[in-house]
């Protein structure tokens, strides 16, 4: 039997997969890193800490296993989007990564808007939001000069990790579609947008497709790691289009719901052309010349782990959810607006912050715990009125990430969505899409639609209750009023906690 390897590079851990060539996942590792948080709204990391915890993890996984080394013949790597490491000439990281759930970059969000205007659109087929790529670039150009002055390439994540396991530089298009450097369309840097803001050309690195074979283990990895120096390895794709690939959203008419330190409402798109308004994120898919179209709930999953850190350190999170399954829909008339560090869509506001509406002296800690859970789903369902809006139909979706390894979490999706939820047999998340990607890059399978069939079942099917799903829509109502109705005092607390 042979075996590929998935590493999926997340925010706060990598983990890293095996698989064999039916699609049986054999063995799971995974390593955790911290964020480095210096002021509020900043989100770095550095990536030395990617390289080593990687490196451990493949070397656990390789021993766990007791697979034969020469047997493991591809990886590949799925990886959180957005975040700018700037490598000098020598390519050594010049200053820690700036994550894509940092929003320093409102100013220059707004200096894109000007300078650009409707052409940004047009060309990266998305707005200027302060996660993406370019606003980072520019952050640092007005911030420290002298560090852009020293860049001669600029990466995303998973492609220095990448970089440091094949000494091979590259970027998939999945991945630098969310830069906003990059014409969606034709594939290609945007000249057009490097001239405005005086950027060289030469800082970005050569594209590659996402099943691409860029390169071999280099010896000193394949030492570290236990694995063969021939193990091949393909390009990879950013974290959400590996999603989507390890679910199968490979046909229009698919969509998914991930809820990981982000959550995401993803649909397969077929024209690239479709106009959404920049109200959601379009991207081209890790399925060579297709695309997605994605909203972004920035606290998702981070939001339920803020929450038991902060309030429920010593409970597991199996405990926190049993106690929520003991409050009632609504959390006894406790709403939540996930909020903790902005929001994405569809308010595009890095100065929002959260809040808990309606709390009661009656109130246990499970219904916050519930509150919690159901402000990220109504967060997410917003996305999806947008699909709706724009004439998607959205009545089937497959549910991933922390928000599919609960019952109650997967029937409230159900509920608020008003659609059918599916689950995964064996649930995997990105790490599987970027085993995928491996395998079709060796040619196991004439493309990830065939692999696809071979390698993905769906499970429980979580159907919407119409008596729950009535009740959700009167709560959703209010969480819908709690950000107009918040606005301004938020934006008011966050300027007075960072005046100088
Ligand atoms: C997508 C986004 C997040 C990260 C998480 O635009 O910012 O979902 O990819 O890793």
């Amino acid at each position: 039997m042979k075996y590929v390897i998935g590493v999926d590079l997340g925010t706060s851990s990598v983990k890293v997969i095996l698989v064999d060539q039916k699609g049986t996942v054999l063995s799971t590792v995974s390593e955790d890193y911290p964020l480095i948080q210096p002021q509020p709204g900043y989100s770095e990391q550095n990536p030395e800490e990617w390289v080593e915890k990687t490196i451990v993890a493949l070397k656990r996984l390789v021993d766990e296993s007791g697979v034969v080394p020469d047997d493991i013949e591809g990886l590949s790597f799925s990886g959180q989007m957005h975040g700018l490491v700037l490598l000098d000439e020598h390519h050594q990281v010049i200053r820690n990564a700036i994550l894509w759930n940092d929003t320093r970059t409102t100013p220059q969000c707004k200096k894109l808007d000007q300078q650009l205007g409707g052409k940004l659109l047009e060309i990266t087929k998305n707005p200027a939001l302060e996660g993406f790529t370019l606003p980072k670039i520019l952050w640092v150009k007005e911030n420290e000069p002298e560090n852009l002055q020293k860049t001669s390439v600029f990466l995303l994540p998973k492609d220095y990790l990448r970089y440091r396991l094949t000494g091979a530089i590259h970027m998939d298009y999945s991945d630098a579609a969310g830069t906003l450097l990059l014409d969606v369309v034709n594939k290609s840097w945007s000249t057009d947008i490097l001239r405005t803001f005086e950027l060289p050309a030469s800082i970005c690195p050569p594209l590659v497709e996402t099943a691409d074979f860029v390169g071999t283990i280099l010896a000193e990895i394949a030492e570290r790691t236990g694995l063969s120096p021939a193990t091949k390895v393909f390009a990879g794709g950013a974290d959400n289009a590996c999603g989507a690939i390890g679910a199968g959203i490979l046909s229009e008419g698919t969509a998914l719901c991930s809820i990981g330190t982000s959550g995401v409402f993803l649909s397969y798109e077929n024209d690239k052309n479709k106009n959404f308004g920049g109200k959601v994120h379009l991207f081209n898919h890790g399925q060579r010349d297709s695309y997605y179209t994605m909203g972004v709930t920035l606290a998702a999953g981070y939001s339920l782990s803020w929450f038991k850190d902060t309030f429920a350190d010593g409970q597991s999170f199996n405990e926190l959810l049993e106690e929520a399954a003991s409050s009632e829909i609504g959390a006894n008339g406790l709403v939540f607006t996930p909020f903790l560090v902005g929001e994405r869509t569809p308010y595009a506001d890095a100065k929002i912050r959260a809040t808990f509406t309606g709390i009661d002296s009656s109130h246990k800690k499970g219904d916050f715990t519930r509150a919690v859970m159901e402000g990220i789903v109504f967060s997410i369902n917003e996305s999806v009125g947008i699909f709706r809006n724009y004439g998607k139909t959205i009545d089937t979706v497959i549910s991933i990430g922390g928000g599919a390894k609960s019952d109650l979490w997967l029937q409230i999706q159900a509920d608020i969505f008003n659609a059918k939820v599916v689950k995964l047999q064996s649930e995997q998340g990105p790490g599987l899409g970027a085993a995928m990607i491996a395998a079709v890059g060796l040619e196991w399978f004439t493309g990830l639609k065939e692999c696809a069939d071979r390698f993905i079942q769906t499970g429980q099917v979580y159907e919407p209750k119409p008596e729950n799903v009535q009740r959700y829509k009167e709560y959703y109502q209010v969480y819908k009023d709690i950000y107009p109705h918040t606005v301004a005092i938020n934006h008011q607390l966050f300027d007075l906690r960072n005046k100088k």
